[in-house]
């Protein structure tokens, strides 16, 4: 389905993006796996996609929150690969606290990850999408972001602003041919969450679990795929956000 089209997946090391980045390697995308600085683990995940579904995958180590960083990886995923369709911003942080403990540069750091990431990110693949008038941008948000959590006011505004950003993204490029979409996870098994068994939250999921990696990536999949979807935010959150 995504046969000769190239993905790039940050955070793509490990949890919810090496999960995306394996599910669009399984539909046939090349992938380019960006990562905080864990190489090493970037670079299983590229070969898992390249052994299991024969296509080309290469690890990049790159902080999503520099813009000088971000434009050189991009540049050289294009110098690799040839140009990129697909762009999954999913790398993130939690710096959780409350709020009036809550340092500036929690703060800084949260918004600098989540939000502005994913704007370096789109900001520097636009020429490329421009110029072949087809991309399709997914944003990771969380329904935090929807919804508010205490004690993260830092990664619910960081997540709420991707929604932002994505629908005026999506609403200035749709005319190009570009889709722009949000997924907002809900409480998701992963190295960010840690184990959970004992969360009063659970409670309050009316699917009755927690979810998985792979319930994020099917939803990553359904919209690089759908050609009349753009400017959605697609909760994959067992109803909690209901
Ligand atoms: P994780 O902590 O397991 O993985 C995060 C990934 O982001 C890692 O690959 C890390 O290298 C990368 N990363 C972090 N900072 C970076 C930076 N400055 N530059 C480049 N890469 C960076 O997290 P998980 O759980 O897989 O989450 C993935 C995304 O899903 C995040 O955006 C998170 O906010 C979001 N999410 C997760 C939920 C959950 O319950 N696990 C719920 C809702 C949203």
């Amino acid at each position: 389905m995504l046969k000769g089209k190239t993905a790039i997946v940050t955070g793509g090391s490990r949890g919810i993006g090496a999960a995306i980045a394996e599910k669009l390697a399984s539909l046939g995308a090349n992938v380019a796996v960006i990562c905080a600085g864990n190489r090493a683990a970037a670079e299983a995940v590229c070969e898992r996609c390249a052994q299991a579904y024969g296509v080309q995958a290469r690890a990049y180590v790159c902080n999503v929150a520099s813009f000088a960083e971000t434009k050189e990886t991009v540049a050289a995923i294009k110098a690799d690969f040839g140009t990129v369709q697909i762009l999954v911003n999913n790398a993130g942080i939690t710096r959780d606290g409350l709020l009036a403990m809550m340092s500036e540069s929690a703060f800084d750091d949260v918004v600098d990850t989540n939000l502005k990431g994913a704007f370096h990110m789109i900001r520097h693949c636009a020429a490329m999408f421009l110029r072949s008038r087809e991309g399709c941008i997914i944003n990771i948000s969380s329904v935090s972001g929807l919804m508010g959590n205490a004690g993260q006011c830092n990664y619910a505004a960081s997540k709420a602003g991707l929604i932002g950003l994505t629908k005026s993204v999506a609403k200035e490029l749709a005319p190009k041919g570009i889709r722009c979409n949000a997924i907002a996870p809900g409480f998701i098994r992963t190295d960010m969450t840690g184990d959970q068994e004992n969360n009063p939250l659970l409670a309050m999921i009316p699917l009755g679990r927690m979810g998985r990696a792979e319930d994020v990536a099917q939803a990553a999949a359904y919209l690089a795929c759908a050609q009349y979807v753009t400017g959605e935010v697609l909760r994959v959150d067992g109803g909690i956000a209901m």
